[in-house]
């Protein structure tokens, strides 16, 4: 392939993309990168570019935000046309968001092949948005990169050629393993400027977490109980701080509120916080690598890995479990993990050799 087209929207798509699209640089293909505009404060997109070190995106869509109808239509829209004009010979998909699944719908449509990466992850709840994400953009590629086995196994079940996919590992681990040494020479700045000692590191975002005012405040005040012992900051996602703020649930609390942090600053954080807590799905792998206890708030998960083999418990929302699982690793006794098969750095290397085989 020589003409490679990347599309990106979201804070997690850019930290999985920046490592393919280095590791594509260093061969002889012409790349071309498009950000849909689904994430566009400057600490949900521009920061990442940057401490990422990225190109600027070719092209921005700047479809914002709307209802989930809206912001695929929108990308579906404005991708089209780039489509027809730029003739990419493939366009590379990451994760499972709105921006992932509406490019590879309107790119196969247009017979230009979809390679997915982070392909194969099912929560096997059909209520979460991302699953939709995940179970269209897959059926639908041409390429699965997975970034672990239980992937393979889940797209074979579905009937997935077993040709399309290739397990690669994970790159949201590549741009780990790249960037944790610049993130530690952060540390003494934030540890100073955040007074921390031992604490919570907590972020939250999830529609079936923040969305519905009776579960946020039941989850918010189980937050609040560890934050009476413990120092818990707590950046802040836009989408959760609408609620808090409508909610007015900030003012009562013990938790320290703060901004959405840059990648390095919040890998830094991570790599000495005592434990995550968290809905996301990055952090949860991220957490896994480091050695960090992790509690998430969820009731399953399409990243089993960071369970059977990682620090990763899922507690559900029932703030009782939360407080169990907190007690256990204040008093020494969290889980153990092991780094996952293929987490080592080197995945987009191993799809870039595979995207120019093709
Ligand atoms: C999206 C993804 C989710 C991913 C998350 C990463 C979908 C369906 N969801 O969720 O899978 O985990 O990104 O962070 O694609 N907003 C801002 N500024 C921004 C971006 C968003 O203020 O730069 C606010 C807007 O009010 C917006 C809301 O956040 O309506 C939600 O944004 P949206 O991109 O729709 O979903 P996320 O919750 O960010
Ligand atoms: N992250 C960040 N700053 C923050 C919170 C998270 O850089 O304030 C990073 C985090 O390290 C991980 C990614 O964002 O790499 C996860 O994104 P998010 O939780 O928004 O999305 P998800 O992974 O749930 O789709």
């Amino acid at each position: 392939m020589k003409n490679i087209m990347h599309i990106v929207g979201t804070r997690p798509n850019f930290i999985k993309a920046a490592p393919v699209l280095s590791a594509l640089n260093s061969r002889c293909v012409c790349q071309i990168l498009i950000h849909t505009g689904q994430h566009y404060d400057i600490n949900m997109s521009d920061v990442f570019f940057e401490q990422l070190n990225m190109p600027q995106p070719d092209i921005n869509l700047g479809v914002g935000s709307g209802s989930h109808a809206e912001q695929t239509a929108e990308i579906m829209i404005r991708l089209e046309k780039v489509l027809l004009e730029k003739e990419p010979d493939c366009l590379v998909v990451y994760g499972d968001v709105n921006s992932t699944m509406a490019a590879s719908i309107v790119a196969v449509k247009l017979g230009i092949p979809v390679a997915h990466v982070e392909a194969g992850l099912r929560s096997r709840d059909r209520t979460m948005p991302e699953e939709i994400n995940r179970l269209i953009t897959d059926q639908i590629a041409d390429l699965l990169f997975t970034p672990s086995k239980d992937g393979d196994d889940n797209l074979i079940h579905e009937g997935v050629a077993r040709e399309k996919i290739h397990c690669v590992g994970n790159v949201m681990i590549d741009t780990l393993v790249k960037l944790l040494p610049y993130a530690e020479t952060y540390w003494s700045h934030l540890q100073e400027k955040f007074n921390l000692h031992e604490y919570v590191l907590l972020t939250l975002h999830r529609p079936s977490n923040v969305d519905e005012v009776i579960i946020l405040t039941r989850i918010m005040k189980a937050l609040d109980t560890i934050a009476q012992s413990t120092h818990v900051i707590f950046p802040i996602h836009p989408r959760t701080k609408n609620q808090l703020d409508a909610l007015n649930i900030k003012a009562s609390s013990q938790i320290e509120f703060i901004e959405p942090l840059g990648y390095l600053e919040f890998l830094a954080l991570q790599n000495h916080a005592k434990v995550l807590i968290t809905d996301s799905g990055g952090i949860q792998e991220e957490t896994t690598y480091l050695g960090i206890p992790c509690l998430t708030l969820r009731e399953n998960t399409e990243r089993p890995i960071t369970i059977t083999e990682g620090t990763n418990v899922l507690v559900g929302r029932d703030p009782q479990k939360l407080q169990k699982e907190f007690e256990l690793i204040l008093a020494g006794r969290e889980k153990k993990g092991k780094i996952p098969e293929l987490w080592d750095g080197k995945a987009s290397e191993r799809i870039a050799d595979v995207l120019i085989r093709q």
